[in-house]
């Protein structure tokens, strides 16, 4: 058994919580937000993030860093990208002794196009931390929280921590973690589906059909590792759960915020009123301006993010943006 502290008491946070205690490891579930931390302390719930779960009683809720993270061995991060930063450096004031950190959050930094393993290392001091490894794949809170079977996947650059997070969360019942040894891949499609998932939503919302979805998730799936080996990921992590899995999860799934935000943009919503109308966070609105800006940096060709920069940055009539892709040099797949 180990004690394991979760920095997020989200969604997906909770998730994990109600997994991890299920493998009997000692969980607590810290959060900036006091209600949700109440809430999950006397009613073990968590009611504006997972309406449906109930986390088992020995998860225990802190608002105290301190206390979340004294004698932890594990500190897996679930905020969303835009604080993770700070996060991380509140993490580092309050940590005594080294851990090992797992992310679970999808995204990268707009302005550096950093991945969170990145940030980690940045933020955490040397002397307390043991390594780092991301916890990816397609699993939707939701699901997880009703034990429903889910695989995803434990990557970092040192195999054997890879290993050793596997068995801290797999569930031979309902969740089954695979290894990989590549870490960039695995951060990156992460965060691009998410933009891919805004564009799915914005197709389904203007009523296109399953032919436009298909050629969506195909087409996406080509930018995404147009991006992701430019810079180092292999190939081959593109086609698995990290990548492709779940590009399929998020861009059909009613469960994804990132799509549900796009059905609305696609029915006419401006990114105010959509975003207003989710309590939860939708990574892929900052994703894509962060993969936008990195595209254009290193020059990879990303049509279908570059069109859903145009709708959500430029404002640009989805139809004319969808008209222009279809309007494009043909050419060889
Ligand atoms: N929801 C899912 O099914 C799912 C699955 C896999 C990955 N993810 C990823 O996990 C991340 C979190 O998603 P979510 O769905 O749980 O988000 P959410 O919006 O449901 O919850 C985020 C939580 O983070 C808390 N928070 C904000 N700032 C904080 C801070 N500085 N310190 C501690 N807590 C803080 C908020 O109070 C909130 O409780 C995202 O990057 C998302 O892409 C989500």
């Amino acid at each position: 058994m180990s004690v394991v502290t979760i920095i997020g008491a989200g969604s997906w946070g909770s998730g994990l919580a109600l997994l991890l205690s299920d493998n009997n490891h000692e969980v607590r579930l810290y959060d900036v937000d006091k209600t949700v931390i109440d809430e999950i302390n006397e009613h073990h719930t968590n009611k504006k993030y997972l309406p449906e779960g109930k986390l088992p009683e020995k998860v225990k809720g802190f608002n105290n860093l301190e206390d979340a993270l004294s004698n932890t061995e594990i500190v897996v991060t679930v905020v969303p990208t835009k604080v993770i930063r700070n996060a991380l450096k509140a993490v580092n004031q309050a940590l005594k002794h080294p851990v090992i950190f797992v992310n679970a959050s999808k995204g990268i930094e707009p302005q550096t196009f950093k991945r969170v393993s990145e940030i980690a290392y940045e933020e955490i001091d040397k002397d307390k931390i043991i390594g780092f490894v991301v916890l990816t794949g397609p699993s939707h809170a939701e699901e997880v929280i009703q034990r429903q079977l889910t695989t995803v996947t434990c990557a970092s650059d040192n195999i054997e921590l890879a290993e050793y997070c596997q068995k801290i969360f797999n569930n031979d019942e309902y969740f089954r973690v695979y290894t990989l040894n590549d870490l960039i891949g695995a951060e990156l499609g992460g965060a691009i589906k998410n933009v891919i998932a805004l564009a799915a939503g914005i197709l389904t919302g203007l009523g296109y059909g399953d032919n436009a979805k298909a050629a969506l998730i195909t087409r996406g799936l080509a930018e995404m590792r147009r991006l992701a080996v430019k810079v180092g990921a292999k190939e081959e992590t593109l086609f698995g759960l990290t990548g492709l899995g779940d590009l399929i999860v998020t861009a059909t799934s009613l469960h994804s915020r990132n799509y549900q935000a796009g059905l609305k943009i696609g029915s006419g919503k401006n990114l105010q009123e959509t975003l207003a109308s989710i309590p939860m966070v939708v990574e892929g609105v900052r994703s894509c301006e962060a993969c936008y800006y990195y595209a254009k940096q290193l020059d990879v060709d990303m049509p279908i993010t570059f069109a859903v920069y145009d709708v959500i940055f430029n404002k640009r009539e989805p139809r004319d943006v969808i008209k222009k892709l279809m309007q494009r040099d043909l050419k060889h797949e």
